[in-house]
């Protein structure tokens, strides 16, 4: 299996993916705006493709604020079923964060598994002074600190515009 950047033609084979992981069209449909996004961005927005040419796992993070800082959403995170709990998710999150890093980022926020993300090293948001856009999110709503971090973004988190559709 490799990790790699999107293209264009891999989009019908992952939004299929999308619509295959979660229970609701909501995450294709959100796939979908973020694609057609400003806040999109190339560099992140990967495909885990196996030795057959088959994706099984995809993952977008766009742009984000925090306050007026830039900041990184992440999410939706997709396997394919059938092929979950065998690392595929790791290797893209692993992946996600290293090219962040390079891209000289300082934060990734996402809403999710308080069992997932922490050993990934993500933490609750608010323990980074990062508030909320939905209060009830309580500590599922997380944030990580990349290696060019600098403390004190504090204010309030805004995910890129398809987001605010939901
Ligand atoms: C969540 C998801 C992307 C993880 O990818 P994956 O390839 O299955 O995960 P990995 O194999 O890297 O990691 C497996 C580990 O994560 C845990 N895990 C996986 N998905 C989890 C979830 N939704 N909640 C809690 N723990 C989860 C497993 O228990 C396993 O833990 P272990 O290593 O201690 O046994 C994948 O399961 C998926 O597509 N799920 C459906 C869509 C979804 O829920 N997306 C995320 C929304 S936040």
């Amino acid at each position: 299996m490799i990790i790699r950047r999107e293209h264009a033609g891999d989009r019908p084979e992952v939004l299929a993916l999308v619509e295959a992981a979660f229970p609701e069209p909501v995450e294709a449909r959100l796939l979908r705006e973020l694609f057609a996004a400003r806040e999109y961005l190339p560099r992140l927005s990967l495909v885990a493709e196996s030795e057959r040419g088959e994706i099984l796992g995809y993952v977008i993070t766009t742009r984000a604020w925090i306050g007026a800082a830039d900041s990184l959403g992440l999410g939706p995170i997709a396997v394919l079923p059938g092929y979950q709990r065998q690392g595929i998710g790791s290797a893209l999150m692993h992946a996600t964060i290293a090219a962040a890093n390079d891209m000289a980022e300082q934060t990734i926020v996402l809403l999710g598994s308080t069992e997932y993300y922490p050993r990934f090293g993500f933490v609750p948001a608010d323990s980074m002074g990062i508030a909320s856009p939905d209060p009830s999110w309580g500590s599922h709503f997380m944030a990580l600190a990349l290696d060019a971090f600098v403390p004190g973004q504090h204010g309030h988190f805004k995910y890129s515009e398809p987001f605010n559709s939901l």
